[in-house]
């Protein structure tokens, strides 16, 4: 039997926008809900450079993540062409009006990917 781990009540996820659920190990999952009321979940973290696409625009069933704009499909994580990568989802469930997240995924599903860091760039120097 799958277990369920409640995560919030749907009217907490703003339309068009999304809320993080955050882990022991391994990265926030995002939970989107879009103008349909459909909700869907995703690994906080664009396959691209690692953006956090719970701070992007959601449209229809994608989401175009805030750093350089590539769109997501909220359905299976894959980036649209002429992009190409792919974030983990997770699956999600609503029973009335309540978002659940599977439990063994929340534990253990795609804990190994980490954010890129950002920072200057160090330099070589030779000797001059
Ligand atoms: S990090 Fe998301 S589009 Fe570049």
């Amino acid at each position: 039997m799958t277990a369920w781990t409640q995560i919030c009540h749907i009217e907490d996820i703003p339309v068009l926008g999304s809320r993080r659920v955050a882990r022991d190990t391994g990265l926030d999952v995002a939970v989107f809900r879009n103008d349909a009321d459909e909700v869907f979940a995703l690994l906080d973290r664009c396959p691209h450079k690692g953006g956090p696409l719970s701070q992007g625009i959601v449209f229809g069933t994608s989401v175009a993540c805030p750093l350089h704009n590539w769109n997501i499909n909220l359905c299976d994580g894959q980036a649209q062409a002429p992009d190409n990568g792919c974030t983990p989802r997770f699956e999600v469930k609503v029973d009335a009006g309540l978002v659940y997240l599977k439990a063994d995924e929340l534990v253990g599903h795609a804990t190994d990917l980490t954010r890129p860091i950002a920072g200057p760039v160090t330099r070589k120097t030779t000797g001059a």
